[in-house]
């Protein structure tokens, strides 16, 4: 099991951070495409997002006229997620979107269990290290060496398991 790379994309579209975990896994790609592939999946996961069926409550709802709603029926409907995962035969894309638009894109094999608990311990480093660091300007690249540090010394552990 194997954790490739990071990537994190502000909620403009912008690649604010990445980094390699594993030499030998994914090819590398030119600064260039690295940048695209931020925007490129930005946008579709804006378009998927905006995909999400009506639900069947929710339709309904719709159809009957506000006035004779019977009240404590309304609820407020799920926010739409957006494209969640992307797998080839070769590795697995797993994207995050927090509240704020912020994504994280996992890259790992496609036999890496437990995505979710690495994605999250990867989200709460963020919260710690990056949100906490008084130095870091909202939406501009990621130079935190603390979080630099720790996401290594996680992911190194889960690599060498
Ligand atoms: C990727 O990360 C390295 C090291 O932090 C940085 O120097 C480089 O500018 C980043 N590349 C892009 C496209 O942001």
């Amino acid at each position: 099991m194997t954790v490739f790379a990071l990537i994190i994309i502000n909620k403009a579209g912008g690649l604010v951070y990445n980094r390699t975990f594993y030499e030998g896994g994914l090819q590398k790609i030119s600064t260039n495409d690295l940048l695209v592939l931020a925007g490129t999946f930005h946008g579709v996961h804006a378009i998927t997002s905006r995909l999400s069926p009506v639900k069947p409550a929710q339709a309904q709802a719709q159809a009957t006229p506000p006035t004779q709603q019977p009240p404590g029926l309304l609820t407020r409907p799920e926010p739409p997620s957006g494209l969640e995962v992307l797998e080839t035969e070769n590795f697995r894309l797993q994207c995050f979107n927090t509240m704020t638009g912020t994504k994280f894109l996992l890259f790992t094999d496609t036999t890496q269990a437990n995505v979710d608990v690495v994605m999250r311990r990867v989200y709460e480093m963020y919260s710690d290290y990056v949100m906490k660091n008084p130095f870091y300007q909202l939406e501009m690249p990621i130079r935190c060496d603390m979080f630099d540090r720790k996401l290594s010394s996680y992911i190194r552990e889960i690599n060498n398991r």
